[in-house]
């Protein structure tokens, strides 16, 4: 009965979809259990790259089941899209997708308050990827103005889509700075919806009871977590994080499987750290090191194309998401973006106040004021991408990496030195 979890340890695009992808294999059922199409995974197979936002990165398998669990909150005009796509790449997608009755759903008034309302209470902006995912989950809180997939297909549909629209519309006219927008017209976005829900029919089920069978049957499942333990809303660096438990105590919330049935969970760093949108990043290189990465790395946002901001390994982050999520073993993405480096820098401690700790703050105020000590390694200067096994790796590179197992006090199980399924030394 094992159940295998992989969750992102910083601020998000650690590679989780190559790893699922690559686990899928030695799985049954693939779920996603958190976010929405704010997440954005890419899977590199035989030449060709797919962008994977609320459809699990198992789908490529056709004999696993691909569930998107009740956690999930679902904008249907995206996983629609999701679906159409992979379709016309010859990529199955039929019986072996299903998707949570009880997962919520993402209308436009969700996208237009995540445009009026992206900051945080002193007016700084969060930067969110503007899918809506923060209102939705809002929503699904406070209860009042929520719908559920499921309901889509009662007999109050339409009236539930008429009051919400109501009280919407009084509620973003009083928000909105730029008064004279046009009204939400909730007949057209029930005539939108409907359609929506006549497609999505055959996927829509009870994934809770899915998932409690296929556990209890000993099937294997392997949880494929979005964002990063860093983005978690509780546990991350709060208040610029996503809306929902993006670190590993979200699994049993957003499946409804019990923690007790998870036997493992794979921890994904990249080996270097990137974020994001706003808010505090103490390894930053905001200068030619920062932008070598991100060129060497091309890391620009896979949903927003934003580009990412680079830095450093923080050690003190990832070792506290590490411990969070129950880590058990870890995956080191991307470490041929290092390659050309002369010199590393890891995190291995911060300054605040003038004292070394190496507990991460709770507090964005003391991260942002945080200083990291820096524990200099020798870069390995030669390219890795062609290598499969770790004793072929330059032994500066296998030494960087003892360095980040040892910080971590986990082993690595798994380095990935390119984008393709094929670029992976395992264990
Ligand atoms: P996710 O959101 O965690 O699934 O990660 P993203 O897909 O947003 O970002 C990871 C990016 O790195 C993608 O473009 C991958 O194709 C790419 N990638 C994955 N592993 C490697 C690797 O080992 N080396 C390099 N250079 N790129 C990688
Ligand atoms: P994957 O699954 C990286 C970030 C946004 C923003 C914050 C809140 O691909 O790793 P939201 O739209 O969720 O309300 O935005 O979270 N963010 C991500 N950053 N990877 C992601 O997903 C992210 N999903 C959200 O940039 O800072
Ligand atoms: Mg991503």
């Amino acid at each position: 009965m094992p159940a295998t979890c992989v969750i992102g340890l910083q601020w998000g695009d650690e590679a989780k979809g190559k790893i699922v992808d690559l686990l899928t294999e030695q799985h049954d059922v693939v779920v996603r259990y958190q976010g929405g199409s704010n997440a954005g995974h890419t899977v590199v197979t035989a030449g060709q790259t797919y962008k994977l936002s609320l459809i699990p990165s198992g789908i490529f398998r056709p004999h696993v089941q691909c569930v998107v669990a009740t956690g999930v909150v679902v904008n249907p005009a995206s996983l629609l899209d999701e679906i159409d796509g992979l379709t016309k790449r010859g990529v199955a997608v039929g019986k072996n997708l299903s998707v949570s009755d009880r997962a919520h759903v993402i209308f436009p008034w969700h996208i237009e308050e995540d445009r009026l309302l992206d900051r945080c209470a002193d007016g700084e902006a969060i930067g969110t990827t503007m899918r809506g995912i923060g209102p939705c989950y809002r929503d699904k809180v406070g209860r009042s103005f929520a719908v559920r997939l499921g309901d889509m297909y009662r007999h109050d549909f339409r009236d539930r889509v008429d009051s919400i629209v109501a009280a919407k519309n009084r509620l973003l006219a009083g928000m909105d700075e730029q008064p004279g927008r046009e009204p939400l017209n909730a007949a057209k976005i029930y005539a939108q919806y409907n359609g929506y829900a006549e497609r999505l029919k055959p996927y829509v089920a009870d994934t809770t009871a899915y998932l409690l069978d296929a556990v209890e049957a000993g099937r294997k499942l392997l949880f494929e977590g979005a964002q990063g333990s860093l983005l978690d809303v509780d546990h991350g660096t709060f208040p610029f994080v996503t809306s929902s438990n993006s670190s590993g105590v979200g699994v049993s919330a957003g499946s409804g499987v019990p923690g007790r049935y998870i036997t493992k969970v794979i921890g994904i760093v990249k080996a270097y750290t990137t974020r994001v949108g706003g808010g505090p990043f103490p390894t930053e290189q905001d200068n030619a090191i920062g932008q070598h990465i991100r060129d060497v790395g091309n890391e620009y946002g896979t949903v927003t194309r934003r580009p990412r901001r680079c830095g450093w390994f923080d050690a003190v982050a990832a070792r506290y998401t590490a411990r969070l999520g129950g880590v058990d073993v870890l995956a080191v993405m991307l470490l041929d973006v290092l390659s050309e480096l002369p010199e590393l820098n890891i995190c291995v401690a911060y300054e605040l106040d003038g004292r070394r700790i190496d507990r991460f703050p709770s507090h964005v105020d003391d991260l942002r004021r945080v200083k990291p000590v820096y524990e200099a390694m020798p870069g390995w200067q030669q390219k890795i991408t062609g290598v499969r096994q770790r004793a072929d790796l330059p032994p500066k590179a296998r030494a960087y990496l003892d360095r980040l197992s040892s910080l971590l006090g986990r082993p690595i199980e798994i380095v990935s030195v390119g984008p393709d399924r094929e670029q992976t030394i395992l264990a």
